[in-house]
């Protein structure tokens, strides 16, 4: 184990299930959790509030969209989170703010001003993570790291179901094209794409529940521990 507390690292694509594996095993364990995909959502709202057009030109916007990165006022409280004292759990979640999310995280510079802020949830006892690049590029030190994934199909099937669970109408076509092009955007994207870290292990969900993913983590994560006190 490194020297510093301890972190699991679960990356992997969008609606994969890792931020209810990551926060159940975060749960179990006792250790803090960060989802950093909320950060990117949490950036695009923020700009889009104050008036930057993130859907169209986030590029040409990139140092004011850096900026509201850099100056985010939020808080996280359980599963509720408050961008200037607003809860914003909901309205992260929306699908605009998603296809905005995955265009300011294709920035350099917003993705410079995010970093510390994340090393910054490594804290006692530890902290369990999700996201695209938290081993390769945030926690490169983590003790265990995971790439979580489903097939496509699977993926929209579960984000359907979801949708549909909250009273809102969705199309399993549209679900599955938002899915791949999100894929594509994140995996070829300039800065810290979606890659498998080459010390971490695969773990597909697409046939597992959720209770199974978090057991498989878990028990991954033991052998860490038992190895390191031999
Ligand atoms: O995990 P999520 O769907 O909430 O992430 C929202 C967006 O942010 C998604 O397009 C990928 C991006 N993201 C990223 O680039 N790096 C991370 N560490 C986490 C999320």
């Amino acid at each position: 184990m490194s020297a510093l507390f301890p972190v699991i690292a679960i990356d992997g694509p969008s609606a994969s299930g890792k931020g209810t594996v990551a926060s159940r095993v975060a749960q179990t364990l006792g250790f803090h959790y960060l989802d950093s995909g909320a950060l990117y959502r949490l950036t695009a709202l923020a700009s889009r509030r104050s008036g930057i057009p993130v859907s169209a030109q986030a590029q040409e916007f990139e140092p004011a969209i850096a900026q509201c990165a850099a100056h985010l006022d939020v808080r996280f409280e359980g599963e509720h989170i408050y961008l200037q004292g607003e809860d914003v759990s909901l309205a992260i979640r929306d699908e605009q703010t998603s296809r905005e999310a995955s265009r300011v995280a294709a920035l350099g510079s917003v993705r410079t001003a995010l970093l510390q802020r994340q090393r910054a949830f490594r804290q006692a006892p530890g902290l369990v993570t999700d996201g695209r690049d938290m081993a390769t590029v945030v926690f490169p030190d983590a003790d265990l790291k995971i790439f979580l994934t489903a097939s496509a199909e699977e993926r929209a099937q579960r984000r359907y179901k979801q949708l549909i669970e909250k009273g809102l109408t969705a199309m399993m076509s549209d679900l599955l094209n938002d899915i791949r092009e999100r894929d594509e955007r994140d995996a070829s994207r300039e800065h810290a794409p979606l890659v498998q870290d080459s010390r971490a292990g695969l773990l597909d969900t697409t046939y597992l529940t959720a209770d199974a993913a978090v057991a498989e983590v878990l028990r991954r994560y033991q052998l860490v521990v038992s190895r390191d006190c031999v």
